[in-house]
């Protein structure tokens, strides 16, 4: 079983490019299945998500091409099959955004039901909300959901929560709808935006998004387009706390500073130094972090994707932070081993009331899901000595070259596989 190797001690100091968006390149490949002309989309992560949801895009006959590691071509006008199966979704919750693009185009189709995931039940009712108030009808049954529509019709949905998937989905089945949508209540993420702007180039009208009112008019027909997505918010955020973490300089190189302003404000608040240029920012962590308090909040509030990340930091700065997660319900599963490294946190409920420490201990520590691994490497390398992290395909699902980015900025962190490996590793660090 793959696992991190790390060293820590070492400030991170340099420069790292960031990839394009995970959770803006899922419905965008999803989506492009929705003409039957062809589609190139550049930039696109080369990570374990994506890659999984090309797999069950080609299952039901989509043809991918992958043009180099970054750029994919698709053509949507040969899919033999609305159903997709089980071992893939499995892999991959966001193969459901295919049903919103298959509602849009086919007005049918059935997905195997996506399981909850490590931070919380992941319900769907207002994705199902969305789609019934459109004309469809949802069934699920023996774990998948089937949705088909004779019509769909365009109406005035109101969100109850704040959802990007339940958007997203809403969004992509009334491009293609009769008449006029609105969705109140849309979530405002730039990954929200940058579908609406993908669909848009293939001939949808859709205006609004990025706030929270959504007005969409449906077309009869979307055609080719080349598409670029947007850099990954999240992955500049984790690398942008890893220099907080590390007392590094860190410049994130191709990003969109305006879509990090939450993050550099607390970055800011705890003591760094931060520049943003026109498509770079520079965290440098020069003086001891100092406590703060922090609330995950859709967009524009601080990420809850962010939370892990920066939960780390306020448990190496001077004073009592307190982090609440508002977004999902057990978002703190990486307290426990964050504990191990000699970190001083208590939960209580959906609050974590964090007691900054001098340092941390090197652990052996496990990946509870993809962020949590991420925050946790960070804590590793900001360690006293030696740790070791289990469980890294998480952190592969979302993150391209992880580990070789890090290195890239002094880090000491390998891949290994084998005592065999981690000895030789440990020799090397000394
Ligand atoms: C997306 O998940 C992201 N995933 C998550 O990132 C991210 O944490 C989340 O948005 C919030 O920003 C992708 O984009 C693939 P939501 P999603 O629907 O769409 C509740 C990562 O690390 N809800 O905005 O599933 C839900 O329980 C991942 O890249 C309902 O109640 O999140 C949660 O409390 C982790 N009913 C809240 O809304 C619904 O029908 C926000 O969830 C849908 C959601």
């Amino acid at each position: 079983m793959e696992q991190y190797a790390i060293k820590g001690g070492n400030p991170l100091v340099g420069e790292v490019e960031i990839g394009g968006a995970k959770n803006a390149a899922l419905p965008i490949l999803a989506a492009a299945i929705m003409t039957d002309e062809t589609v190139i989309i550049e930039n696109v992560p080369d990570v374990r998500d994506t890659n999984a949801l090309l797999q069950a895009m080609e299952s039901i006959g989509v043809y991918v091409e992958k043009l180099d590691r970054h750029t994919v071509k698709i053509n949507g006008s040969q899919i033999h099959g609305h159903v997709i199966k089980d071992e893939l979704i499995k892999k991959i919750r966001a193969s459901y955004y295919l049903i919103g693009a298959m509602l849009g185009k086919y007005k049918e189709a059935e997905v195997v039901l996506p399981g909850g995931c490590n931070i919380g039940s992941r319900p769907i009712d207002q994705h199902i909300k969305g789609w019934e108030a459109l004309g469809t009808k949802v069934d699920i049954a023996h774990g998948s959901i089937s949705a088909k529509a004779e019509v769909l019709k365009g109406n005035h949905i109101y969100m109850d929560v704040v959802s990007v998937g339940a958007t997203i989905n809403v969004m992509m089945a009334a491009a293609m709808a009769e008449g006029q949508t609105v969705i109140e209540n849309a979530a405002k993420e730039p990954h929200v935006v940058d579908l609406a702007n993908f669909l848009n180039s293939m001939g949808a009208n859709i205006k609004g998004a990025g706030t929270d009112v959504i007005r969409i008019k449906g077309v009869t027909k979307l055609h080719k387009s080349e598409y670029t997505i947007i850099p990954d918010q999240i992955e500049a955020g984790t690398f942008m706390f890893a220099a907080a973490v590390t007392k590094g300089d860190i410049t994130v190189k191709n990003v969109i500073p305006k879509h990090l302003e939450s993050i550099t404000a607390k970055l800011i608040e705890i003591g760094c130094e931060v520049e943003a240029s026109d498509d770079a920012v520079r965290v440098v962590a020069s003086k001891p972090l100092v406590h703060t308090h922090v609330k995950t909040l859709p967009y524009p509030g601080f990420p809850t994707d962010m939370q892990p990340q920066i939960a780390v930091a306020l448990g190496l700065s001077r004073g009592t932070s307190i982090v609440t997660e508002s977004i999902f319900e057990n978002r703190f599963r990486y307290v426990d081993e964050l504990t191990r490294m000699g970190a001083s946190i208590k939960v209580e409920g959906n609050t974590a009331i964090i007691n900054g420490v001098d340092k941390y201990t090197g652990a052996s520590m496990s990946a509870p899901d993809l962020r949590a691994g991420a925050a946790l490497v960070m804590a590793g390398l900001a360690a006293e000595g030696f740790s070791m992290v289990d469980d890294i395909h998480y952190i592969q699902r979302g993150y391209e070259d992880f580990e070789m980015k890090l290195q890239s900025l002094g880090a000491q962190i390998e891949k290994v596989e084998s005592e065999r490996e981690i000895q030789k590793f440990k020799l090397k660090v000394g």
